[in-house]
């Protein structure tokens, strides 16, 4: 029976480029859809930005671009992920729309209606300079129970004690460090503890989806326990407050001015807004596809630290607004890194463009996923070694390698055709079994094991090829018997018609690849679909290159730091600090750890721009104007030179610099120059550096070589502060 189906992955806040959890999360949905849809089933799959809360508000106004702005920028850069990763959303919107204005009023409205909501004053700390109400994240002080400092305002990261941001001593806001006072305000609630809602949602939390599926995983539905009170029916629920007071970058809430809804309401309000205005391009018609008592099932791919609003917040707010509620979640866990926790700062983190760029196969990353996940909510771990050997012996040694020896035998020997020799039967039926089993394996979303499913089954086409030994058949093939020539080809055929069988069950994760194979091998008119398993092929065309190899050097590359990891502007010296020590010459760098994500050719000299830092920060750096009095190349290095400086101090400092590649050291002598005349010195091989000389390169060195020394313009003198 054909199913129509809304998928929908978590909504990314606008404020951000993907990270490698991100398109994780993409991939695990985009599989799975992929694999709905070959079953003959009806997906409209969509995703949105999440573009309004008080960080993107605060991200636009210290970059003074409107916040609007600010989300236009990363909803450009969208399409160059998606699209590279072979991710194919129906849709893409944005939760600041007309569209998901409109239905999050009425869903309010509704909510309204039906006596859920509640209004009350609040008391919470507000920052005078700026005038604004401070979410918790916004106040730090010191921790009331161990005194540690510069403690966020909801919880200690030192000894861990939980309290309320007027328990801090010493309040104080991170945005203007002003000490915020207690004001008052009326807020807006959700009355989540009304009786209905605690009632609905033990049922709704336990229920099954539209083909008996449990509607969510039993860890997600034990922590909703946990949540809900559980059997005895105790309602543990709080009400939720959904609103905050302007200045705030979120939707109105109607008949309350100034006040708006938190971002969280109509975050998941985007996804109705993303499928109506796909339905508008498309014709379709929304209110019909999401009929409370229609049968489109509703389906939210998650991370595990939002399944409280997934699970809670949002089914109620549909339920009690008269709408359809969802379906499933299907939540998973997080990505790691080598057994570390994923981090933005270089070198430990994977970026999703850097491996886009360095010409890495996207479908090497979706095998590689797929491989690793599970229906469970664990994290995964992307180790390079792994990843290596699962793409290089599973699919190029085990599934690329079935064509690629039996190819050549029925193309140059019976010209592309395929024939068998006594019973297919049974190979059909196997091929057929084995595919139904692996698209339902999609289906529960346990990739793992459909991959290991689909990797032994290549294993017994191998093997049974091997056992055969075509090629002492095929030696003297060409005036050989009928028979022998039938065995030949029979061999070779029955390879084959497993490597499209093997095709057609990785055809959701590896789609690129699987067109390629249906088409220009099998000469087929459509991608595979679920049904085409138990289809023998008749003939081939010539095989042609299918899949390269991982190169173990393009994982060094992927997590090398790029050159741009170091102090900013400051690359010659930190690039010679970085060939004698490179842990130290990125450690001072926390600004470039944080903020650059990832070096991009778009963005200024290939990297984006460093976080804001304040003008104290700055004055920490003691730059000054030097003379270079000497200049020589240093002996057994092939980048460095070591100047002698004259910053006016009466004596002369001796710094290495790795600028070797560009400049003569005579060319240098008696020039002005820049330095950080406070850097701690450092112990290099050949010898001790006291200080940094300034200097500019393009982030990705190697794509954009050189490194030029700044100059002052004339008049500056030895020892003047730059700044
Ligand atoms: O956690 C996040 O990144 C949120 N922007 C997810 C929102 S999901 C949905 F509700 F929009
Ligand atoms: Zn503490």
């Amino acid at each position: 029976m054909s199913r129509t189906l809304f998928v929908t992955t978590a909504l990314p806040y606008a404020n951000g480029s993907f990270h490698i959890g991100h398109i994780m999360e993409y991939i695990q949905a985009d599989i799975w859809v992929r694999s709905m849809r070959m079953a003959g089933h009806t997906v409209h799959f969509v995703g949105a930005d999440d573009a309004h809360g008080a960080p993107i508000m605060l991200k636009a106004e210290s970059e003074n671009i409107t916040p609007q702005a600010l989300v236009a920028r990363y909803a450009d850069e969208r399409p160059k992920y998606l699209n590279g990763f072979n991710i194919r959303f129906d849709h893409w919107h944005s939760t600041d729309s007309a569209e998901n204005v409109a239905l999050s009023q009425d869903i309010y409205r509704a909510l309204r209606e039906a006596g859920l909501i509640d209004t009350r004053t609040i008391e919470q700390f507000y920052d005078p300079v700026k005038g604004m109400f401070l979410a918790d994240r916004y106040i730090k002080g010191e921790c009331p129970k161990c005194h540690a400092k510069d403690q966020y305002g909801d919880s200690c990261e030192v000894c861990g004690a939980v309290y309320a941001p007027t328990d801090l001593i010493n309040p104080y806001s991170t945005l203007t460090k002003a000490t915020p006072v207690l004001k008052q305000s009326e807020h807006f609630f959700f009355k989540l503890s009304d009786p209905r809602c605690v009632a609905f949602l033990q049922d709704w939390t336990t229920g099954s989806n539209a083909v008996g599926a449990k509607r969510l995983q039993s860890e997600v539905l034990a922590k909703t326990r946990e949540w809900l009170g559980g059997e005895d029916g105790e309602a543990k629920l709080g009400d939720w407050d959904i609103s905050r007071d302007a200045p705030y970058f979120g939707i109105e809430i109607p008949d309350a001015p100034g006040k708006y809804f938190y971002v969280w309401l109509d975050a998941p309000v985007g996804y109705l807004a993303s499928l109506k205005a796909y339905c508008q391009v498309k014709g379709l018609d929304f209110d019909a596809l999401l009929d409370p008592a229609g049968t489109t099932e509703q389906v939210h791919f998650i991370g595990k630290d939002i399944i409280y609003f997934h699970a809670l917040f949002w089914p109620a707010m549909l339920k009690f607004a008269g709408r359809k509620t969802p379906d499933a979640l299907n939540v998973h866990g997080f990505i790691t890194v080598s057994g570390e926790k994923m981090s933005k700062s270089r070198g430990t983190g994977i970026s999703p463009l850097r491996y886009l760029d360095l010409g890495m196969n996207p479908e090497w990353m979706r095998y590689y996923i797929a491989a690793k996940l599970n229906a469970r909510v664990e994290d995964l771990d992307f180790n390079p070694d792994d990843f290596i050997a699962r793409v290089n012996s599973d699919l190029v040694g085990k599934y690329v390698n079935i064509a690629s020896r039996a190819a050549n035998f029925v193309t140059k020997h019976f010209d592309g055709k395929l024939a068998f020799v006594g019973d297919t039967d049974a190979m059909v039926q196997e091929q057929t079994a084995l595919a139904d089993s692996i698209r339902a394996g999609f289906e529960a979303r346990e990739f793992g094991r459909v991959i290991r499913d689909i990797m032994a089954y290549a294993d017994r086409i191998n093997q049974a090829f091997d056992a055969a030994q075509p090629w002492l058949l095929a030696k003297g093939i060409e005036g050989a018997d009928d028979a022998t020539r039938a065995q030949l080809q029979d061999i070779c055929s029955r390879a084959l018609a497993g490597f499209k069988a093997v095709s057609v069950m990785l055809t959701p994760v590896l789609p690129t690849l699987t067109d390629r194979v249906a088409q220009e091998l099998f000469g087929a008119a459509q991608p595979f679909v679920w049904t085409d398993a138990g289809q023998l092929p008749q003939a081939i065309a010539p095989f042609k290159h299918l899949m390269q190899r991982v190169d173990p050097k393009m994982l060094d590359d992927l997590f090398e730091p790029p050159a741009g990891a170091v102090i900013a502007g400051a690359t010659a010296a930190a690039t010679a600090a970085k060939a004698a020590k490179p842990a130290q010459a990125a450690a001072p760098s926390a600004a470039a750890t944080e903020g650059t994500v990832a070096a991009d050719g778009a963005l200024p000299g290939g990297e984006a721009i460093a976080p804001i830092i304040t003008i104290d920060d700055f004055a920490k750096i003691d730059l000054r104007i030097a003379k270079i009095v000497d200049c020589v190349a240093v002996e057994g290095s092939k980048k460095l030179l070591q100047l002698t400086l004259d910053v006016g101090e009466g004596r002369h400092r001796n710094v290495f610099s790795g600028i070797k590649s560009m400049y003569e050291p005579q060319d240098l002598i008696g020039k002005l120059t820049v330095m950080v005349a406070n850097l701690a010195p450092r112990t290099m091989k050949f010898g001790v550096s006291e200080g940094m000389v300034l200097a500019a390169s393009h982030a990705d060195g190697k794509a954009e070589p050189g490194i030029y020394v700044l100059e002052p313009f004339t008049g500056a003198k030895p020892g003047m502060r730059v700044g």
